[in-house]
């Protein structure tokens, strides 16, 4: 069994949600904690990036797989880099189905991410019907090969991976502790194949209805390394109680 150094890690995402007083109020919350054990990423949209002062560390919910150029309506990773984003979300479950990102896409997006030297958060989940029908484990395999024949297990060392059923986001049917344990637990195990060092020390976040109340036994899984929180990250209070939850 390899030892690990993994640090707990809860991402806000916002999606297209909050406003310029929630950059505020966000800033004032944070500022006002105790977080040493812990790290803390906001993904605003992106007008807001450039809100923050520097005491906030920062994700950008999407990326350009392009580095510039003639493409209206994205945004290249030296965008990114001058706003002091040091994190992106890529191949959320909304982006995948809203603007069909495919495998494919998205591993395209985490290597212009790893290019830059920022750090992707590869998102993956099944859908409802996929778990029902109990194929979820073979589903979430696919998301990752796709990524792995792509960029290769090493650059796994500078990725987190996000775990967020579709059917758990925004719908407050929270997987159980004992549901997300097993599919962290495997998308590790998947990693160990390839690589044991990178495997035990990737850090895999959960998605999907966390709340202030559910995060601290989500949180004390062995392999649930944080989360990655949508909802209630637009709520300072309930965000800060998530973190504190990590922080212990
Ligand atoms: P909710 O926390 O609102 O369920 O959203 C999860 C999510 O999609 C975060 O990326």
């Amino acid at each position: 069994m390899q030892t690990n150094s993994r640090r707990q890690l809860v991402a806000g995402n916002w999606k297209m949600n909050g406003d310029k007083a929630l950059v505020e109020q966000m800033q004032k919350q944070l500022a006002g904690a105790s977080l040493k054990n812990m790290d803390v990423v906001i993904c605003p949209p992106f007008p807001y990036l450039g809100l923050f002062d520097s005491r906030v560390k920062l994700g950008s919910q999407n990326i350009s797989e392009f580095d510039s150029g003639a493409h209206t309506g994205e945004i290249s990773i030296a965008m990114l880099h001058e706003f002091n984003c040091e994190y992106v979300i890529v191949g959320h479950s909304e982006r995948r189905a809203d603007n069909n990102e495919s495998d494919e896409l998205v591993a395209k997006k985490v290597e212009q991410v790893l290019k830059a030297n920022l750090t992707p958060i590869l998102c993956v989940g099944e859908p409802e019907n996929v778990r029902e029908d109990g194929t979820f484990f073979d589903y979430i395999a696919a998301q990752l090969d796709a990524v792995l024949s792509k960029v290769g297990i090493n650059q796994f060392s500078k990725i987190v991976l996000a775990y967020e059923p579709i059917w758990a986001i925004g719908t407050g049917k929270t997987a159980s502790p004992a549901q997300a344990q097993e599919v962290h637990a495997f998308i590790r195990g998947c990693l160990v194949k390839q690589d044991d060092n990178i495997a035990a020390n990737i850090v895999i976040l959960y998605g999907g209805s966390v709340k202030g109340n559910n995060a601290q036994e989500l949180f004390s899984q062995a392999d649930v390394d944080g989360g990655l929180i949508g909802g209630a990250s637009l709520n300072p209070e309930d965000f800060l109680s998530i973190c504190q939850a990590a922080n212990q």
